[in-house]
């Protein structure tokens, strides 16, 4: 009988999604797998709303931004009394043997949490530009996204030398420092802040005078958008949390811009990066790390290896159970801040 297998991206969308079922779809086309494509992520197994996907060119997917399945952030624990049984609903009635979920922290959760409570045979593949996701060494869409931010803050320099000015910018990456501190890195920033250690206007100032007074007319300021900031021991950023219990994020980059320019008399603007971090086409490396995690999601569907997720650790790909990615959000390690010391503010009030 023909093995028949759902998939569906939810979430963010990060480059390499469409890259990631190409590696899917194919494999299982090879195996005489039919897919069934469920449109913007758990919307699409809510509603029981497919997309033909049968006669797509895998092959042509590799290059394209985005999802071409759509995504959303509909998630069945949302409510899940009233939820979960559509979701259930929509699995037997389209037969599935299998459901590929492609996410993040918050799709691979609740697809972690269906084969725990409910026995759906899952397997996972890791997206998100955030890096945040445990168990893989990263994610697909990370590289993309500080790609994006690196080069951005390569081209702001001439306009920032021009002016004399200090640029701060701001990354995504929710509450996880990776792209800021990739891209800040990469970039050479003066500066760079992150959610895992709070900003505190005074070392910033301080290191703002130090590159002042080496000679330097300006500066770039890596900020991640959930950096908390303090000023005199009193926290700036916002404390109105989301639905998840997090705090809200962004609006960061303009906050430290306007205390540099109070504080310094250093003229400064900030620059949010935003959605363009997720837009446009993979770098080559992430639509081959996308295609190899899909190939692997693709096995492990064969080989009925449930509850599991593709993932890439020593740089090889391997599979993980989904519970590992999904019990803890990977944020900086102090090895990662220790080994770029320099680059980040000193931790505390000064
Ligand atoms: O999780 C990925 C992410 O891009 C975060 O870095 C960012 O905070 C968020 O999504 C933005 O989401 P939205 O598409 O809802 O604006």
């Amino acid at each position: 009988m023909t093995v028949r297998v759902g998939v569906l991206t939810g979430g963010g969308d990060a480059p390499g999604l469409n890259a990631a079922i190409c590696g899917l779809g194919r494999r299982l086309v090879e195996a005489d797998a039919e897919l069934i494509g469920f449109a913007d992520g758990w919307r699409g197994m809510l509603e029981d709303d497919t997309r033909d996907i049968k006669n797509w060119n895998f092959q042509h997917l590799l290059v394209h931004g985005g999802t071409l399945l759509g995504s959303s952030d509909a998630y069945p624990y949302r409510d899940p009394d009233v939820m979960v049984p559509k979701v259930l609903a929509t699995i037997k009635r389209h037969r599935l043997d299998a459901l590929v979920a492609i996410g993040g922290e918050g799709t691979l959760g609740a697809a972690n949490r269906l084969f725990q409570e409910h026995q759906v045979p899952v397997v996972g593949i890791p997206k998100t530009i955030d890096n945040d996701l445990d168990a893989t060494d990263f994610t697909f869409g990370f590289f993309s996204a500080v790609e994006v931010a690196t080069r951005a803050m390569d081209d702001l320099r001439s306009t920032a030398e021009s002016h004399s000015r200090v640029m701060v910018v701001e990354c995504m990456g929710r509450h996880a420092g990776w792209i800021t501190a990739y891209a800040g890195v990469a970039a050479g920033a003066e500066g760079i802040l992150v959610p895992e250690r709070d900003a505190h206007i005074e070392a910033l100032c301080q290191r703002l005078e130090q590159v002042r007074n080496g000679g330097a007319r300006h500066a770039i300021i890596a900020v991640a958008e959930g950096t908390r900031v303090y000023e005199d021991g009193e926290c700036l950023s916002p404390s109105e949390r989301d639905e998840w219990g997090n705090y809200q994020v962004g609006g960061v980059a303009e906050l430290l811009a306007q205390k540099v320019a109070a504080k310094l008399r250093w003229d400064a603007r900030s620059l949010v990066l935003g959605h363009l971090q997720r837009a446009g086409k993979p770098l080559a490396f992430d639509r081959i790390f996308a295609l190899r995690l899909g190939a692997r999601a693709a096995r492990l569907v064969l080989e009925k290896k449930f509850g599991r997720m593709a993932a890439m650790q020593a740089g090889e790909i391997v599979d993980v159970p989904l519970a590992d990615a999904v019990a803890a959000r990977k944020v900086l390690t102090s090895a990662f801040l220790d080994k770029y010391e320099s680059f980040f503010l000193p931790i505390g009030e000064l």
